[in-house]
């Protein structure tokens, strides 16, 4: 039997079925069981921050596994340590640090922080997806993931992304906290329209609310800067991190910012592998190598490249998002099926929606592999136009939603 006919079989059919099965990567390439080698511009939904094993993180995880490989939270390791400082030394503050082992577990403890403000009312936005466990569920937008699993806790208010005077409605004295992406990425690579955060910083405020930034997609430098909220000065209370912070080893953080980092105290919260030494380990590799090879500045670069390129590409209406987090806005709502061209022609990208192809290259990526891509996408235009408007990809994921 092949390895997909044997995944078939042996997993439950949450993701549909594989579109391939990959046995190795390096750099920013990758390869099937069948030898055939891609080009990883989706950087594993955003994760793969420094490409497929990169020395220094398989050196850092090896050492420590060597060294240390896990002590239960009864205990500290010097990794966890140094990372909670990091990160909050990153954010420019004081605070808190929690660790989780994903993006939707680093939600779970933001969620249960802010029940600790003695309120319940949640206010979140259209479009938003914060994870799949019932309370990360119960902020994410799409009916379709909350639906057939509700009653889901919490009392959820769910307001127009980037509406300004809708949130400052929605925000009352009864409000725990607001919880934000500064880029919806799964949405399809959503800007947040300029002063959005910063409004948001003054309505929760002035209500007594949290403001509460989930950067899982968007942090660790994935948009040229350590977190997509930076540029706006703002101080959050709670900020949320995961995906490219072990760059590829699970490892999730929920931060809590100034006195935001007390809302959780002994016995509120726990965890078995959280904090792990060497997912920690990987965490401090990847901090030390964007740091130390100027990942950030490079990303802005390219970033920046491949937007202006794409930009003027036949076919594509628009480009949105920041650094290597990217969503070419299609003019025809052919997506999926270019993504399946692309796949096809050796190249990994995704289409989180019909009009949208979403791209988040490992940040080591070179300007000359983008171009490969750029200068193929007319031809994968022209495949997908002529196979018509539903094609391979769409069918392996029913409504070819984003499964991370
Ligand atoms: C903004 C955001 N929050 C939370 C999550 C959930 O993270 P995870 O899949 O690691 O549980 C994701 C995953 O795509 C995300 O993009």
């Amino acid at each position: 039997m092949s390895l997909a006919a044997r995944y078939d079989t042996a997993l439950m059919r949450t993701f549909g079925s594989p579109q391939r099965v990959l046995v190795r990567g390096d750099g920013c390439h990758v390869w099937d069981a069948d030898g055939r080698r891609y080009l990883d511009l989706l950087g594993g939904l955003a994760v793969n921050a420094l490409g497929h094993a990169h020395p220094q993180v398989v050196e850092a995880v090896t050492t420590q596994l060597g060294t240390l490989g896990h002590v239960s939270n009864f205990f500290a390791s010097p990794p966890q340590i140094a990372l909670a400082e990091r990160l909050l030394s990153l954010l420019g503050s004081t605070g808190r640090v929690f660790f989780a082992n994903s993006g939707t577990e680093a939600n779970e403890a933001a969620l249960k922080a802010t029940r600790r403000t003695g309120r319940t009312k949640l206010v979140s936005t259209k479009g938003a997806f914060h994870g799949r466990s019932m309370g990360a569920l119960a902020i994410t937008w799409k009916p379709a993931y909350r639906e057939p699993f509700e009653p889901l806790p919490g009392e959820i208010v769910f307001v127009d992304y980037g509406d300004v005077d809708a949130l400052a409605a929605a925000v009352d004295d009864e409000t725990a906290a607001f919880v934000v992406e500064p880029i919806q990425g799964e949405n399809g690579v959503i800007d947040a329209p300029a002063g959005y955060l910063n409004e948001a910083r003054e309505i929760t405020k002035r209500a007594g609310a949290l403001l509460w930034i989930d950067e899982i997609q968007t942090g660790m430098g994935r948009v040229g800067d350590w977190f997509a909220h930076a540029e706006t000065g703002i101080v959050p209370d709670l900020v949320t991190v995961a995906k490219g912070l072990g760059a590829g080893f699970p490892i999730g953080a929920c931060i809590g910012l100034d006195t935001a980092g007390d809302l959780l105290g002994p016995g509120d919260h726990g965890t078995t592998f959280g904090g792990n030494p060497v997912a920690a380990a990987a965490a401090l590799a990847t901090i030390d190598v964007i740091e130390g090879t100027g990942l950030l500045e490079h990303t802005v670069v390219a970033g920046e490249h491949l937007a202006a390129r794409l930009d003027k590409a036949r076919g594509v209406d628009h480009v949105r998002g920041r650094g290597l987090l990217r969503g070419i806005a299609l003019d025809d709502p052919i997506a999926p099926t270019v993504a399946g061209a692309a796949l096809e022609a050796g190249f990994i990208v995704n289409a989180p929606n019909p009009t949208t192809l979403r791209l988040a290259p490992p940040l080591v990526v070179s300007l000359d592999q983008l171009d490969t891509f750029v200068d193929a996408l007319p031809e994968l235009l022209d495949q997908a136009e002529l196979s018509g408007t539903y094609g391979a990809q769409a069918r392996h994921v029913p409504d070819n939603s984003p499964i991370s």
